[in-house]
């Protein structure tokens, strides 16, 4: 069984869990708050593409829309909540497997009545409009009154700012209320119809829309209530039909749904340590959630649709974090992820215009529109009342090569010509077109100045190394995609042949921008100690810590994950050694990476501490680490980090290769893995890799450094081979 469980009730854990607990489709994401009220918990429901750029400000937020979880229960005249009387059993748990969340309590009132309550939730797998709840209420001591309250609740606001107005709201047949709504600056239209199976008495007041059902309950029987919901905004091209269909039939069609999900896309894993199998499907279950399926309009947010932070911003986390899980799984998902930055070429392009070079330059962070949607400020600084600029927008550029790369990867893994004739061609083009721009002549050969690389916390600088390779990457696949252009192929030779890309020094370090290497060393231990919190920043401006040699996350360890081939071992091992030390990972997307670099070097103890640590990014035991959302890109990379890292997968070269190096503590892992179209099973003991297919056809691959073949199933014993240096 798969379960996320809350044993007991802690207000202090309310919003962690409410984002732990989100049930959801990748359409619509619902926030696991409880049905009940209570101070500081953060309600939300999001659909993907739902943005609205509130007045005055510069960037959309991913819209927290009008609710329908929540039930104020009224028992014998005691409106329930678990800060009052007395909670006897507790039982919280997200069943992953059927994607329903359930809630069983046995409560006694301030009057000393005793009664069990049990709530169950999901959004349906299989019509994704679908939002189904169940609440069942048993008297324990005494026949009881009940009331309970629930309806359409449109007082949610993103943190106060209200994004919608409320067009309509009616009462159909006497039971079915419908409410409309509309963003107020981006137009889009929602409707949310909502219906109890029981006779009620209606209101409307004050942007809620209520139905309250009174009865009266003898002992022991049960007063169940089914609520059923269904959510469509103007994105929709079709109507979605209120379902007929009772709690359970809704939930045995959208268990279906999830059963073939687990079936190909779970990783099994046997470990010494069972959180490892629960941190792997717990992301594989949000991966799955937060993911749209059918809409290529549509991204993934950093938090998913689990909450408000970073607005609902799609990163480079998606193409280089998130989408390898889809690629190498269900490839068609993967592709309408690159769809969408392709659907936005034209913004990229004026953008690019905007800031006076060629090409395509993507916004660092996206939303629905395509524009640039990085905040300009940060937060504000409460002593001066100043704010500092937000220099993303304007020089964190290897998001550019990053969607390149990951039009790259798709290609390699599907062969897929139709989609680099309709949009990988030209993207790959336009992004090289951007770089070669983007370059400054200058010390006799071509330089990139003035970037943020993947290490956030050293800015404006020249040559980052990364930024750099990866830039180099991108012209050179848009040329082998772009052949016959000749005004372009003359170009981009010369670009390459002159581009810089920084090398090891005498002492064997590549370094990670111009200066890097000249500056203070401090010792970050009590940084590390508190990694995400971004601590250091307490104790240093920015300005100061970017003159230190101090990295928020992986920068040229990105740079080793990306290009396994690219650098010889012991310059990856060195480099890795030398740049972790001074790598704080308050980025949620520097520990998994580290994880499968140490493994590529040999280093399994730290591989796997790193990858539990990034395992517990969302699962760890401090309270508000995640109340405004998962990591999006962390779960992405806790994936990665088994199948690139532990499984020892390399797909950068013209065959795939396999090399597994597991932690000592696993004695197994299993996954599916799509390659070229076919399904391939990799099965892996301490002393045997099995690859299984369901087709005859010959797949050539390359296993341990040597060329193999698959036709149905491979099987290879080996004692455990190390590859430490
Ligand atoms: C990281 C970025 C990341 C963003 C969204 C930032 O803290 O430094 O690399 O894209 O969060 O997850």
């Amino acid at each position: 069984m798969r379960k996320i469980i809350e044993k007991e009730f802690a207000l202090n854990y309310l919003n962690k869990y409410g984002s732990q607990m989100t049930v959801g489709n990748g359409y619509l994401g619902v926030r696991g708050a409880l049905e009940e009220e209570y101070p500081e918990q953060v309600r939300g429901m999001y659909v993907a593409g739902i943005y609205n750029r509130p007045s005055g400000s510069m960037s959309s937020e991913l819209v927290n829309l009008p609710d329908v979880t929540r039930f104020q229960v009224t028992l014998d005249g005691e409106v329930f909540s678990m800060q009052a009387g007395k909670v006897h059993t507790y039982e919280r748990f997200l069943d992953m497997d059927t994607g329903e969340l359930v809630r069983k309590i046995t409560w006694e009132s301030s009057a000393g009545k005793k009664y069990q309550l049990n709530f169950h939730r999901f959004v349906s797998k299989a019509v994704k409009h679908i939002i189904a709840a169940k609440v069942e209420i048993t008297p324990l001591s005494d026949d009881m009154k009940v009331k309970v309250k629930t309806g359409i609740d449109a007082q949610q606001t993103n943190f106060g700012t209200q994004q919608l107005a409320e067009s309509g709201l009616r009462i159909f047949d006497e039971e079915l209320m419908v409410g409309e709504y509309e963003t107020i600056e981006s137009k889009q239209r929602i409707t949310v119809a909502t219906k109890v199976n029981e006779k009620g008495i209606f209101t409307a007041k004050n942007r809620q829309l209520m139905t309250e059902v009174e009865q009266e309950v003898a002992v022991n029987e049960v007063f169940v209530l089914e609520k059923i919901s269904v959510v469509k905004t103007s994105l929709d091209e079709v109507d979605a039909e209120f379902p007929k269909a009772s709690y359970a039939e809704l939930k045995s069609a959208s268990e279906t749904m999830w059963t073939d999900f687990w079936e190909h896309a779970g990783v099994r894993v046997e470990s010494t340590d069972d959180f490892d199998q629960f941190a792997l499907d717990f992301a594989c279950y949000h991966l799955e959630i937060m993911t749209p399926k059918d809409d290529f309009r549509c991204s993934v947010g950093a938090k998913g649709l689990t909450g408000e932070g970073y607005k609902g911003h799609v990163f480079w986390d998606t193409e280089i974090f998130i989408m390898p899980f889809f690629l190498y799984n269900q490839p068609g998902i993967a592709k309408q992820l690159l769809q969408y930055r392709y659907l936005h070429l034209k913004e990229a392009k004026e953008k690019a215009v905007k800031n006076g070079y060629n090409g395509a330059l993507y916004p660092w962070e996206s939303a629905f529109s395509g524009e640039e949607e990085t905040p300009e400020f940060a937060a504000i600084n409460i002593r001066t009342g100043t704010r500092q600029k937000v220099a993303s927008a304007i020089s964190e550029h290897h998001l550019v090569a990053d969607i390149a790369y990951a039009v790259c990867e798709y290609e390699a893994a599907t062969g897929d010509a139709q989609f680099m004739a309709d949009c990988g061609a030209e993207l790959l083009l336009e992004t090289a077109e951007f770089w070669m721009s983007r370059a400054t002549k200058r010390n006799g050969r071509l330089e990139i100045l003035d970037v943020i690389g993947p290490d956030e916390y050293t800015e404006h600088i020249d040559n980052n190394t990364y930024t750099n390779y990866m830039a180099h990457y991108n012209v050179k696949k848009a040329l082998e995609w772009n052949k016959d252009n000749e005004s372009f192929t003359v170009r981009a030779e010369k670009f390459l042949n002159n581009l810089y890309l920084p090398v090891t020094n005498e002492a064997g370090l590549i370094p990670q921008d111009d200066t890097f290497l000249q500056k203070d060393w401090i010792n970050l231990d009590k940084y590390k100690a508190a990694q995400g919190t971004q601590g250091i920043l307490l104790d240093y401006s920015r300005q100061e810590v970017n003159e230190l040699q101090i990295l928020k996350q992986a920068d040229l360890v990105m740079l080793f994950y990306l290009f396994p081939k690219m650098f010889a071992p012991e310059i990856v091992k060195k480099n890795l050694d030398y740049y972790e030390k001074r790598t704080i990972h308050d980025s949620s997307l520097s520990k998994a990476i580290h994880a499968i670099v140490e493994n590529q070097t040999g280093n399994r103890a730290q591989a796997y501490q790193f990858f539990q640590e990034a395992c517990l990014i969302d699962l760890g035991s401090e309270p508000h680490s995640s109340d405004d959302g998962l990591h999006a890109a962390s779960l992405g990379a806790i994936w990665l980090a088994v199948v690139f890292g532990f499984a020892g997968i390399d797909t950068s070269g013209e065959l795939l290769e396999i090399a597994p190096n597991l932690p000592d503590a696993w004695q197994f892992v299993a996954f599916e893995f799509v390659w070229k179209g076919e399904t391939i099973l990799v099965d892996i003991a301490a002393n045997r890799l099995q690859l299984s297919k369901n087709t005859k056809s010959v797949l050539e691959l390359v296993i341990y450094g040597e060329k193999q073949q698959l036709t149905d199933t491979l099987t290879i014993n080996l004692e455990q081979k190390d590859v430490s240096l």
